[in-house]
């Protein structure tokens, strides 16, 4: 069966294995050692399983700019988000243009990849706020994490060599060429793909499922990379959408897997970046609610829905479903949104993610309108854990 065509047409794949990697170790050996995050571990491995085709690389100087300014790589391609690679200033001094350098793990020292520099280039962090964010507020979160890189970045093709190990829900890791084979061998034509870095609410539910009524199926795809420290931790929400998935969703219609990217907060362009992810691990509609990716009051609840405008169906090359902010009516007695609901807001039943977490942190259910009963146990006795007690 065929599936969706990746973006830009072909999917990467800069995983080099077998006797080839064998001898890049060895020469990796001889190169220069850039120490890299866990961030830049995770982006590299991304780029090598082809997450993020039509990338091959850490941007160059051109694609960079092209980004920040238009949307788009240097060739016209939708992109929204710069994938960059940091380094200091006495790192700078190390390389030079045409180098090959070996990324090593910053805290394992395990070399995870090569990179063939293309590029070397200053840049202005505020501007690339601006234009990212929409915002150079330092309380934004996305804003503090650019600003502690250094402002020079490297470009150029990567490969990866060793892939980095998931601590946990190893079962939950598929590369897009394994997402795409399942969703194929399923005979899904349609998937939708739902990104999330929260637990699956109500609000959540009601949105997967109405779009489940026109797609074959959905694909669950939380972000567990890098989120901000007051999210809740991967390992509490992997074991809250599994019992969710256990009693509330058909097992043939549902596909759950990680994506192990870092979340940058970027609203809007974030949006468009996990649309085309999505559509490279087969999906070929992506669900866009209230608000997504963002953060605090820096986004307007529907700009994530409008940046898609920008674009044609045919750049795009996934079929974005728009959501109105949901919730659940007291009055109809079920989840609805205003396009369906003709009551007042005080029959709205909306609960805050602070207020939430109060509740769960003093071991109180959420309503069951708004949180499953078994799913707001698991995240209680997720909180008990020391990293929640603050
Ligand atoms: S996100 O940062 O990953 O976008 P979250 O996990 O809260 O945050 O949201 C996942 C998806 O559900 C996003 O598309 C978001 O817009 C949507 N969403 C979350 N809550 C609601 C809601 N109450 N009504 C409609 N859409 C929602």
């Amino acid at each position: 069966m065929a599936t969706i065509q990746p973006h830009g047409g072909t999917l990467i794949n800069r995983v080099v294995e077998g006797a080839e990697r064998e001898q890049l170790l060895i020469q990796a050996k001889e190169l220069y050692q850039l120490p890299i995050t866990a961030w830049a571990i995770s982006d590299l491995d991304l780029i090598g399983v082809g997450a993020f085709s039509p990338l091959t690389g850490f941007m160059n100087e051109d694609d960079y700019k092209s980004v920040v300014e238009n949307m788009r790589l240097a060739n016209g391609t939708v992109w929204s988000i710069p994938i960059t690679l940091a380094v200091t200033e006495e790192q700078e001094k190390a390389i030079q243009v045409g180098q090959e350098v070996a990324l090593v793990g910053e805290t394992d020292g395990v070399t995870y990849g090569l990179i063939k520099v293309e590029s070397i280039y200053k840049v202005d962090q505020q501007h690339e706020a601006v234009k990212v964010f929409k915002t150079d507020d330092t309380a934004h979160p996305g804003v503090q994490k650019l600003y502690t890189k250094p402002a020079t970045y490297i470009g150029g093709p990567i490969q990866v060599l060793n892939r980095p190990k998931p601590e946990k829900f190893e079962d939950f890791y598929f590369d897009p060429s394994e997402t795409r084979r399942i969703f194929a061998e399923k005979g899904w034509r349609t998937v939708v793909g739902f990104q999330t870095r929260n637990p699956v609410h109500r609000a959540h539910e009601y949105i997967q499922k109405s779009a489940m009524e026109i797609v074959d199926a959905l694909f669950l795809n939380p972000l567990v990379g890098e989120t901000k420290s007051d999210d809740i931790s991967a390992d509490v929400r992997m074991k809250s959408y599994l019992v969710l998935l256990d009693n509330y969703y058909p097992k043939d219609r549902v596909f759950l897997g990680v994506f192990p990217a870092a979340m940058r907060y970027a609203g809007p362009r974030e949006a468009i970046f996990h649309a085309m992810v999505r559509k490279n691990y087969g999906c070929t509609h992506f669900i866009v609610g209230r608000d997504h990716a963002g953060v605090g009051d820096y986004y307007g609840t529907y700009e994530a829905q409008e940046i898609f405008s920008n674009f044609t169906a045919d750049e795009l090359g996934i079929t974005p479903l728009f959501f109105e902010h949901s919730f659940f009516c007291t009055k109809c007695g079920n989840m609805a949104s205003s396009k369906t609901c003709p009551h007042s807001k005080e029959d709205h039943m909306t609960l805050s993610g602070t207020k939430v977490r109060a509740l769960l942190r003093d071991g109180q259910c959420p309503p069951p309108q708004f949180t499953r009963p078994e799913v707001a146990q698991v995240l209680i006795d997720g909180m008990k854990e020391p990293e929640y007690q603050v």
